[in-house]
């Protein structure tokens, strides 16, 4: 099956009992047993849901995985990932990332006696340079959260592959639609299904989708031990948006192609991060390891102040100054005060994240308009 044929069928059957088409919501905590250890596969839903069980099911296939497995955030589904290692494994991450995985990082797993190397990813030979016998975990994101660097999965994978060294991609920002990292040689694929996934700004959700059957055994353990399951309720909300995915994100990419180049076009606006720039340092490997350049973009303005910033962020009309993306609505937000805020500021500036920042979450409304209120709002 072609990816679009897979995001609307696959995982789902009609419903056995009734032949509802949609699959149902199993509100239900706990399944009945006809004799102590007899049932029907389900026995209390922690452990096993069956609309998560349709819902984890269509995600690995999507992501051309033989497992998925969901959790009730995207920090949930990393949380799971960094419970694989011990006091002493060395992790190497990027310098650019989501705020919310660097707290998770630095605030929870160091004390724990993780390890963690926050260098630039770009060049495999920089990351290689780190890594050392205590390597456990090379976490990627690719485009990077806000700077839309571009990471080179297959030779990361290269690197890894038959080490003791997982190859985690957080593959938030490019959808299934996009990027199939498992296809490039990584282990695991992390997602934010908050997002794209579920793609309308009405649930909190996270997955993990992998190949290895031991692998995948160690992180339900986690998931059941640890207990970051989602509700069916939320586990429907992402099912149905995974059937729209191909469509929205087709949309999101031409709206967000021709917000960039208007943007760049723009008198008054400094420097644009958009990896479908040619001359994007990154653009060569985008082109090669995604099937688009997807919506989400940054930019500067020339007068390079947090005033005109601020003044910009709060002058849009149809972009909603909110945090999150990936949603049908565009939002606009301020990396540092808000979605990165939790990296100090020292480090942010080092490297490269100004307060001056702006993020765009491109939506699928018609281009035109969202240029217009761009246009009054950069004045
Ligand atoms: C790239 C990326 N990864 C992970 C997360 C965390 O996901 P969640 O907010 O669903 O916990 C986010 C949230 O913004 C994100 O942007």
């Amino acid at each position: 099956m072609k990816l679009s044929t897979k995001l609307i069928h696959a995982g789902v059957e009609p419903d056995p009992s009734t032949g509802a088409i949609m699959t149902p919501i199993y509100q239900t905590s706990t399944y009945v047993q006809s004799a102590p250890g007899k049932h029907k596969g389900y026995e209390y839903a922690r452990s096993q849901n069956p609309t998560r069980h349709a819902l984890e099911t269509a995600l690995a296939l999507i992501e051309n995985g033989r497992h998925g497995l969901c959790f009730s955030s995207g920090v949930a589904a990393t949380d799971a990932v960094l419970h694989l290692l011990a006091p002493g494994d060395e992790v190497i991450c990027a310098n650019d990332m989501y705020g919310g995985t660097y707290r998770l990082f630095t605030k929870v797993y160091e004390k724990m006696g993780i390890r963690f190397h926050f260098i630039p990813m770009q060049d495999p030979a920089h990351v290689k340079a780190h890594i050392n016998s205590n390597t456990r975990l090379l976490w990627v994101e690719t485009p990077t959260n806000p700077l839309m660097n571009i990471v080179d999965i297959a030779a990361l994978a290269a690197m890894t592959r038959g080490k003791k060294i997982l190859l985690c991609v957080d593959n938030t920002f490019a959808s299934p639609y996009l990027q199939n990292p498992l296809d490039l040689g990584a282990d695991l694929v992390m997602h934010s299904a908050t997002k794209y996934l579920g793609g309308h700004s009405d649930v909190i959700y996270g997955c993990l989708m992998m190949n290895d059957d031991e692998l995948r055994d160690r992180l339900y353990f986690i998931q059941k031990s640890c207990g970051a399951v989602p509700g069916p309720q939320d586990c429907f909300l992402v099912l149905r948006g995974l059937k729209t995915l191909h469509v929205r994100m087709d949309r999101h990419c031409s709206n967000g192609s021709a917000i960039a180049h208007f943007l760049r076009s723009h008198a008054k606006v400094g420097k644009v991060y958009w990896c479908g720039f040619e001359d994007h340092p990154g653009y060569a490997i985008a082109k090669k390891q995604m099937r688009g350049f997807g919506g989400m973009m940054s930019f500067t303005l020339k007068d390079d102040s947090t005033e005109t910033a601020m003044k910009l962020l709060s002058s849009t009309k149809l972009f909603a100054l909110a945090e999150s993306l990936g949603g049908v609505e565009s939002l606009i937000n301020h990396p540092a005060t808000m979605t990165h805020a939790s990296i100090p500021r020292e480090e942010r500036i080092k490297n490269g994240l100004s307060d001056s920042l702006i993020r765009l979450s491109i939506g699928i409304e018609d281009v035109d308009d969202l240029i217009d209120d761009l246009r009054q709002a950069i004045g």
